[in-house]
């Protein structure tokens, strides 16, 4: 089976900008029939009580769709800023949050608004691919930085880095993926410290955070105006089906995104089951912990057959120690109807923690697979 994206071939006719010529779609395989642990989400259904609460409250929204949604998805805002304060200590508002289509856009608003042409942002890499994606698009010159083997971030090199290429936005993933791996928040302190000499923004891509016990960057906000995170509903939430993002950042962030959005870009039913899914934040999250006990249990497996296993804060793992490529080990999973993600890097594949059900099945072919 071959679920590889071809290379458009694009007509001549189409004045595509050059650099993206040579672009194919962003997208991990989608294919149904198959134990899906490639995408990190969350495998567990929504809670029947928060999808009656949804149907209710889409049925009520349903009669007035002929307007357009809040633009400024208001009270959504809110209930994320009050839902971000319990779980960090923290005293955000409405003014402190903005919220999109995803954390993806999320991460090209503030493409959108602090790079494009003339300007660079730099990021340490292996990362998420996405970042360097939309600086693409966005006309941002990349500079990759470097994580070490360990995944890590050296900050003595990154500072100097920072310090002497003066990026207009700075990317951590804390966890990163697709390592697993988490910043200290000391480190990220020093960053942001080198970044406000700069005038960088220091974008903390925190998609994974509630899978971690690191404190959250949110938390230097106060110290650090220039400091934003980025977080998702996609993945703890249980909710990457509806695609809801949002930015914890100072006011004039949160104003910078508001200048750069399209009008009315987060639809109506977006923001009214949004709502719903943040006022059962509690229930709707209530898998994290079989997550992490699922998270162990992959690990001991992956060691157990003579792989290793990455640290990882995640609801994912990355893996390595195998002789066979990346790419034939990926097809011995998929043979026995199992879709992990071959990240592109030479000797490791990443997989999500399933349900236990479907850790089962990721070991079993495991154990087969290292004979
Ligand atoms: C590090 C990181 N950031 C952001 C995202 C985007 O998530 P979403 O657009 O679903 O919020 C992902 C998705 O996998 C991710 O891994």
């Amino acid at each position: 089976m071959s679920i590889k994206p071809n290379q458009p071939t694009w007509p001549v006719w189409l004045p595509l900008r050059d650099e993206l010529r040579t672009l194919t779609p962003y997208g991990a395989p989608q294919i149904h029939d198959v134990v899906q642990l490639n995408s990190n989400e969350n495998p567990f259904k929504l809670p029947d009580e928060v999808q009656a609460a949804i149907v209710k409250e889409i049925k009520e929204v349903a009669a007035s769709l002929n307007r357009y949604p809040d633009r400024d998805a208001v009270r959504l805002r809110s209930k994320l800023a009050q839902y971000v304060n319990s779980a960090s200590n923290t005293e955000f508002s409405v003014e402190n949050i903005w919220a999109a289509n995803g954390s993806n856009e999320i991460l090209q608003t503030l493409f959108l608004a602090c790079g494009g042409s003339k300007r660079s942002a730099l990021g340490f890499t292996p990362s998420y691919s996405v970042h360097p994606l939309i600086a693409k698009i966005t006309g941002t010159q990349w500079i990759e930085g470097k994580r070490s083997s360990t995944f890590g971030i050296d900050i003595q090199l990154a500072t100097a880095q920072i310090l002497a290429e003066k990026p207009s936005l700075i990317f951590v993933a804390t966890p990163n993926n697709p390592s697993g791996t988490s910043t200290p928040l000391s480190d990220l302190e020093l960053l942001a410290d080198a970044a406000s000499k700069v005038g960088a923004l220091l974008v903390v891509d925190e998609a994974y955070a509630e899978f971690s016990s690191e404190q959250s960057a949110a938390t230097l906000i106060a110290k650090f105006p220039h400091v934003v995170s980025s977080r998702t509903m996609s993945k703890a939430f249980a909710f990457a089906g509806v695609r809801v993002g949002y930015l914890i950042a100072h006011p004039s962030v949160i104003d910078a995104a508001l200048v750069t959005r399209l009008p009315y870009h987060l639809s109506a039913l977006t923001q009214s089951a949004a709502e719903v899914a943040v006022d059962h934040a509690n229930l709707m999250q209530s898998g994290i912990q079989e997550l992490l006990s699922g998270r162990e249990l992959l690990v001991r497996g992956i060691e157990l057959v003579g792989w290793k296993a990455l640290d990882s804060s995640a609801n994912f793992i990355l893996f390595s120690g195998f002789t066979r490529s990346s790419n034939e080990i990926w097809q011995e999973f998929l043979n026995r109807g199992i879709l992990i993600r071959d990240v592109g890097l030479a000797g490791y594949l990443r997989v999500s923690v399933g349900t236990k059900a479907e850790n089962q099945r990721f070991l079993t072919a495991l154990q087969e697979i290292a004979q």
